[in-house]
């Protein structure tokens, strides 16, 4: 299973000669010898965990004698020397195939931060440990947790021991050479911290053992995937497995998978099972990582539960992670039914306090398509058809400008024609009625049209239930939002608003009036000629009051 294990295993690295290690009293690691044996100096041997694999690394050493006191003190107060140094001598190119791009120090201390008010933990394990910085400020924040690193490079797995024994952590540390997918998680009493940078590596890179691996695992979680997953979708998915209830976690990753198809996976586990909390994106400005061009996204969670919101933020600098507050809560209903996450990250306007996205509340959906107006959009009274297939229908923006607050009857409106696609429900005298109909409108071409043939049927209009709140959503001036008091249906020249919860009269009369009031077309996207226009996903972005300032108000 562990493909990319084995390949390590079986070409140990071929460490370069030691003749470049600084002389005695500079600190410099020039070579990849000099980091392993400023680590063994440092006491790696006494972290437990070692594998057959680091001894043998650490056998073919030529050992010399590195200054480490120095270094000692540099970890103890934080700073990197090992991780920084392997950097330098690797480079970003050499390092990419196994996804190693160190986290700044910045970017650490903040998700620490965050964990510290977010958990005791027992035990914290450290996905892809590199050279332990995650595992190192785990053990200065939690004093009496276990810590648990894990990398499937033997150097990383060293400079790992020897920083956390260099912090004075090797009593209460096991790292461990492999494969996190593989990990053994002993259960444990107390919570265990999830907290790393799981590797970026993309899926031409992936064995197709660990593909399958990927697909099985998910399947049996009941999500989809897809076999063009990165790899650290594979380290969200490890720790779902790996977890226990209550277990929490911070990860940084590249925030592509926010948008993109093979990011399902990861969102999906966030709404179910990996238990969602934050999702803190960094502006590609911000540049987060020194030698990778990506953007980052810190996302953390805590696991078994089915959040009923995530919190969504975006930052314009690592110094403005702070301890990863913030943010909005954006429904689980409208994550679940996004294909993309980003647009749900506001950067301004901000939201008046207290105030929410109309998509919380409610869902926006635009009106059906005819295809053909000139035969299914008729004036009432003029045909021979059965009354249930007869709709007044909202067919102009005109006539909700010219409502104003609400519709309150049906009588001005035109009447579209909607049949359904089982033409059993109806009597005999109705279905000649209905066939009579149907072949004139054959003869019309209806049947013909783009919209006609991608229907089931291609009669059947498929009107939306009527909405309690219809908006315009294409004019040179704001929407407008009208109750609708006729029960009237709306073909695509408005929007429907659907309350996700059932909403009271009055609640429904404030939120339209609210919404009248407050939303300008500049929260449109405007075109040539000054004509604006808010699709329905936008429109779900409109801030209004939230349900009890709504209710208060009323
Ligand atoms: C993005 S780096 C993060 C290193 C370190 N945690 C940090 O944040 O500075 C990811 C690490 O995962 C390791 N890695 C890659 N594939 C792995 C796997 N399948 N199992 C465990 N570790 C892996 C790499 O060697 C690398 O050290």
């Amino acid at each position: 299973m562990a493909t990319e294990t084995r390949r390590i295993q079986r070409s140990p690295r071929k460490l370069t000669a030691s003749a470049s290690i600084a002389p005695q009293g500079d600190n410099s690691l020039s070579s990849l010898d000099a980091i392993l044996n400023a680590a063994l100096q440092l006491g790696a041997e006494k972290v437990a965990g070692w594998s057959p694999e680091e001894f043998r690394l650490v056998e073919q050493l030529e050992r010399v004698r590195i200054p480490v006191v120095e270094l000692r003190e540099m970890i103890r107060s934080g700073a990197d020397p090992l991780g920084d140094a392997y950097c330098q001598i690797r480079g970003s190119e050499e390092r990419r195939g196994l996804g190693q791009t160190y986290t700044p120090p910045a970017i650490v201390q903040s998700m620490m931060s965050w964990a510290h008010s977010e958990v005791k933990p027992a035990r914290i394990i450290d996905p892809g440990s590199g050279s332990g910085r995650f595992s190192v400020a785990a053990g200065r924040a939690f004093p009496r947790a276990q810590l648990r690193a894990s990398d499937i490079d033997p150097v990383a797995t060293i400079m790992t021991r020897g920083s956390l024994a260099a912090a004075g952590y090797a009593q209460r540390s096991v790292v461990t050479l492999g494969d996190y997918r593989e990990l053994s998680v002993d259960p444990i009493k107390g919570k265990t911290l999830y907290v790393g940078n799981p590797p970026y590596v993309r899926h031409h890179q992936i064995d197709p053992v660990w593909k399958q691996w990927l697909i099985d695992t998910a399947t049996r979680r009941g999500h989809s995937v897809s076999a063009l997953a990165g790899l650290h979708a594979y380290f969200f998915l490890a720790t779902a497995e790996h977890g226990s209830p209550g277990d929490v976690g911070a990860f940084i990753t590249s925030s592509e998978w926010l948008d993109v198809n093979y990011g399902s996976l990861i969102r999906d586990l966030l709404l179910d099972g990996l238990g969602g909390l934050g999702v803190h994106v960094l502006d590609a400005d911000a540049a987060p990582f020194a030698d990778a061009a990506t953007t980052g996204v810190i996302t953390t969670f805590k696991m078994g539960s089915r959040p009923s919101s995530i919190r969504l933020r975006r930052v314009k600098s690592v110094g403005d992670l702070g301890t990863l507050g913030g943010g909005h809560l954006v429904s689980r209903s409208r994550l679940s039914e996004a294909r993309r996450w980003t647009p749900f990250i506001r950067t301004s306007p901000k939201l008046p306090a207290g105030w929410i996205e109309l998509g919380e509340l409610c869902r926006v959906h635009r009106g059906a398509v005819t295809g053909a107006n000139a035969t299914w959009v008729t004036d009432s009274g003029s045909n021979d058809l059965p009354e249930k297939v007869l709709y007044p229908t909202v067919t102009r923006a005109r006539e909700l400008f010219a409502a104003g607050a609400a519709l309150s009857s049906p009588d001005s409106l035109r009447i579209v024609i909607d049949i359904p696609t089982d033409l059993d429900v109806f009597d005999s005298d109705e279905r000649k009625e209905i066939a009579r109909f149907l072949r004139r409108a054959k003869q019309e071409g209806a049947a013909d049209g783009y919209v006609a043939r991608a229907r089931r049927a291609w009669w059947a209009v498929g009107l939306r239930q009527p909405a309690p709140i219809l908006a315009t959503y294409m004019a040179r001036r704001p929407p407008t939002f009208v109750r609708n008091l006729a029960d009237a249906r709306h073909i695509n020249v408005a929007h429907g608003l659907y309350p996700r919860e059932p909403l009271d009269d009055a609640v429904l009369n404030e939120l339209a009036r609210s919404l009248r009031s407050s939303v300008v077309v500049g929260q449109g996207r405007t075109y040539a000629g000054g004509l604006t226009k808010f699709e329905p996903r936008e429109m779900e972005r409109v801030p209004v009051p939230s349900l009890e300032m709504l209710k208060a108000a009323v």
